[in-house]
């Protein structure tokens, strides 16, 4: 096939043998349904009561067996032509012979979702109703088995709610007059979770009649099979927690601030976020209900053995820790073996745990042993110095004795008796003064106390006024206005197509000095949709043989404009994906959407979304990954990989800390430069220096009084010149920053339309120059060129 022909070409050509279309087909479909299974987290499995025995009888409470939530809202959505959910999971358990479900109780609950569907309630947010007492001894007579499910859904634009009775982060007194009367009724219950991010975990945790818990996340199109298969044991979980589970929402240290102020978030609590929170400040750790990296199978395993050691590379010092991972149970089953360190507290402070490295084994049948190795490098073990307590701006590693801890939970580890040592204080990388606070006014210390740090007066960004959300303007919107028309100095007398320049035949420059000022900067606008897509493109320049690549949503599957009749594959959401621990298993999904992305004719998937989790509360926690900086960048680098090496382009997003969602196009997240350094950039470093993504995209929000995507430290200075990114970067859609300030920052396109009209001006007004529009066109077009 030539070069763009399926960016060109409408509709679709399938890619699958024989003609077939691989969009939505059953091998996604399959693997979509085996990642669900993989990531849910068994929180509590008292008495044996999980897996249900062959045979035995089971009563379903809670309207989510029904209105079953896949995936939450906004670009973590997906057209689908259908959804299993959780009571259909079962009844297929029931036609294989291995339950037998009270048919009588669920359709009581069919019948009262549909109605809340008829009168306007959507997916997710209906009321949970009271059973009838009459239907509740029915059950009873029935079984003694009781399985509830609750469920929830969040999404873009608006943030969840964390006050008791609320519905969201608790039950609602509706969930929790349900649970009660199940609990007093049946001897045996279990719960499963169909939710997107933290909730309550306290109603469970301490309740004796409550036996098991299965944390089952929005698992996607077939999440209700994959629950089954869990509750069944045709699956055994291998999922472990990449969040904290506290005992309550006010315990979580950002809880506090949350809701202060829709104009700002002051981290205060530093790097101090999720588990090196809970570990490090004294009185914290009873908090926890469910510590990260927890989570239980229906087998046991041993890990013993353990020995580590000092490796030296030519790209440095490696601490490498062996152990051998032994399937002690009845069941075959896959463990997670999680390398924690200290590092010595010094002048800086150090959080108690890190999370160093990880290594999930293959299935492993009873009596099978596998061999694991954990690497890390010494280096990433350094604190920034933001301050200069020891060297400012600069990675250090403190002297004293670092220690390892192996386990499978930040918990339940065994310390290693190697020690790393540091006799002196060392300076790893010296780095400049960037993004720094000019607002926040303390932070917190490894003691919990707070430090001081300097105000300095507010210079918030100023927001761009004349900004309309809506399609991209038409081309030739300029007539008239001659220096539109005015093209670069040194433009060539023939004509020359972008084909020229992938051929090698001319030069990027010189096809961008033929270009005049108008097509220049429309270059760096959004582009009209074509095809299946809703999120529009770029390129867009025929006449000169660009083709309009278009994007799409994002981290549940390819979302595209529905009504059309193509239908895709909805994959659990992306926490679930991060508590499977399977970076290989992510890479075949980025792999797998790719090709479904490659199918409709669309050029760059708007995937991953890896803010880190600071707050239950923020509502596209279901999109990101975890608390934890290693997981979250190790997963988006593996799905990276994963979509790059179908030659589709990915998109890492929203650089940076957008973790909240109300006002989220003009509130300011102030933190310091150590936290963002080492928590909330930390997972795009590495996945920028593990897979090279071809585009990122910069959040709404501002960060320190100035708009990211106005940030040259940010993205001229960190993401390029520090960490090496080579690709392009995109705002997300319609911010409030001005598009002239970005191209000198180097955001490079700006979407879902941008303003060609504001860049013009700015140009005229010698506040941009043609040759930083004409860096950013190059930089758009050397990612449509990496195009099939
Ligand atoms: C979201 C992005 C998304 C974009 C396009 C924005 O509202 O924040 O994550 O990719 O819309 O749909």
């Amino acid at each position: 096939m030539e070069k763009w022909t399926r960016i060109a070409h409408q509709p679709c050509l399938p890619m699958g043998k024989d003609g077939r279309l691989v969009t939505a087909c059953e091998e996604h479909i399959r693997l979509s349904r085996q990642a669900a299974t993989e990531g849910m987290v068994l929180l509590k499995n008292e008495c044996g009561m999980l897996p249900l025995k062959k045979g035995c009888r089971v009563a379903l409470f809670g309207k989510a067996q029904i209105d079953y939530v896949r995936g939450g809202g906004g670009s973590g959505e997906v057209t689908t032509s259908y959804t299993r959910n959780i009571y259909e999971g079962m009844k297929l358990k029931e036609e294989e012979g291995k339950l037998q479900v009270f048919d009588e109780l669920s359709r009581f609950y069919e019948e009262d979702v549909k109605e809340q569907y008829a009168q306007g309630k959507e997916n997710g947010k209906t009321v949970e109703p009271a059973v009838p007492a009459g239907l509740l001894q029915a059950a009873r007579r029935y079984t003694d088995i009781a399985v509830i499910t609750i469920c929830r859904f969040s999404g873009e634009d608006w943030d969840r709610k964390g006050i008791p009775g609320d519905g969201d982060f608790y039950l609602s007194p509706q969930e929790q007059e349900m649970v009660d009367a199940v609990t007093a009724a049946f001897p045996k219950v279990a719960v499963v979770l169909d939710v997107g991010g933290m909730v309550d975990s306290s109603w469970f945790k301490e309740n004796e009649k409550i036996q098991s818990v299965l944390l089952a996340w929005q698992a996607g199109i077939e999440g209700g099979l994959a629950i089954a298969d869990i509750l069944c044991a045709d699956a055994n979980p291998s999922g472990k927690l990449v969040d904290t589970f506290a005992g309550s929402f006010d315990d979580y240290p950002s809880s506090a601030g949350f809701n202060d102020s829709d104009d700002y978030v002051d981290y205060t609590e530093d790097i101090y976020v999720g588990y090196r929170y809970f570990e490090t400040i004294p009185g914290a750790a009873e908090k926890v209900n469910y510590p990260f990296g927890y989570g239980l199978s229906y087998t046991s395993f041993a890990i013993r053995n353990c020995c580590g050691r000092l490796e030296k590379a030519e790209d440095g010092t490696q601490i490498v820790v062996e152990a051998s991972v032994t399937n002690v149970g009845k069941l075959a089953g896959k463990e997670v073996v999680q390398l924690y360190y200290s590092a010595p507290q010094g002048r800086l402070g150090k959080p108690a745990r890190a999370l160093g490295a990880f290594a999930k084994t293959r299935c492993l049948q009873p009596g099978e042993t596998q061999q694991v190795t954990l690497r890390l490098a010494a280096d990433s073990m350094a604190s920034y110095d933001d301050t200069g307590k020891i060297a400012k701006s600069a990675y250090v590693m403190e002297a004293g004795e670092y220690r390892f801890y192996l386990g499978n939970s930040v918990r339940n580890t065994e310390k290693v008796s190697f020690v790393y040592k540091e006799e002196a204080d060392r300076v790893v990388l010296v780095l400049k003064e960037r993004v720094a606070p000019r607002q926040l006014a303390k932070r917190m210390l490894a003691d919990g106390s707070f430090e001081e740090l300097p105000v300095q007066a507010e210079c918030k960004a100023e927001r761009f006024p004349g900004f309309v959300e809506g399609n991209p303007p038409h081309k030739g919107h300029w007539e008239g206005d001659t220096t539109a028309n005015e093209r670069g100095a040194d433009a060539p007398e023939k004509k020359i197509m972008l084909m020229d320049v992938v051929n090698g035949d001319a030069s990027m420059e010189e096809f961008l000095a033929q270009l005049t000022n108008g097509q220049l900067i429309d270059l760096l606008c959004g582009q009209p949709n074509t095809g299946v897509a809703n999120t529009f493109g770029m390129g867009n320049l025929p006449e000169y043989g660009v083709p309009n690549l278009m994007t799409a949503d994002g981290p549940a599957g390819v979302r595209i404009r529905p009504g059309l009749g193509v239908c895709t594959t909805a994959w659990p959401c992306a926490t679930l994906l991060a508590c499977t621990w399977n970076p290989d298993l992510v890479y075949e999904i980025g792999a797998a959407g790719a090709r479904e992305m490659k199918e409709n004719n669309l050029g760059i998937w708007l995937t991953p979304a890896m803010n880190i989790h600071r707050s239950p509360l923020c509502g596209r926690n279901f999109e990101y990954y975890s608390e934890d900086p290693l997981i979250a960048g190790k997963m988006a680098a593996a799905k990276v990989n994963g979509i790059q090496s179908e030659h589709i382009g990915a998109s890492i997003k929203h650089f940076a800390c957008n973790n909240k969602e109300t006002n989220r196009k003009a509130s300011d997240s102030r933190v310091s430069e150590r936290a963002l350094r080492e928590i909330y950039l930390k997972g795009f470093e590495i996945a920028v220096k593990e897979a090279q993504p071809w585009t990122l995209m910069t959040c709404y929000n501002m960060i320190n009084g100035r708009y990211a995507s106005e940030r040259e430290d940010l993205l001229a200075g960190i993401l390029r010149e520090e960490w090496g990114f080579k690709g392009m970067v995109t705002t997300d859609w319609w911010n409030k920053a001005y598009q002239y300030k970005e191209i000198k920052a180097g955001n490079d396109l700006k979407m879902g339309s941008g303003d060609p009209d504001e860049v013009l001006e700015a140009w005229k007004e010698g506040k941009v120059t043609r040759k930083e529009i004409e860096t950013c066109a190059a930089r758009i077009l050397e990612t449509i060129m990496k195009l099939d």
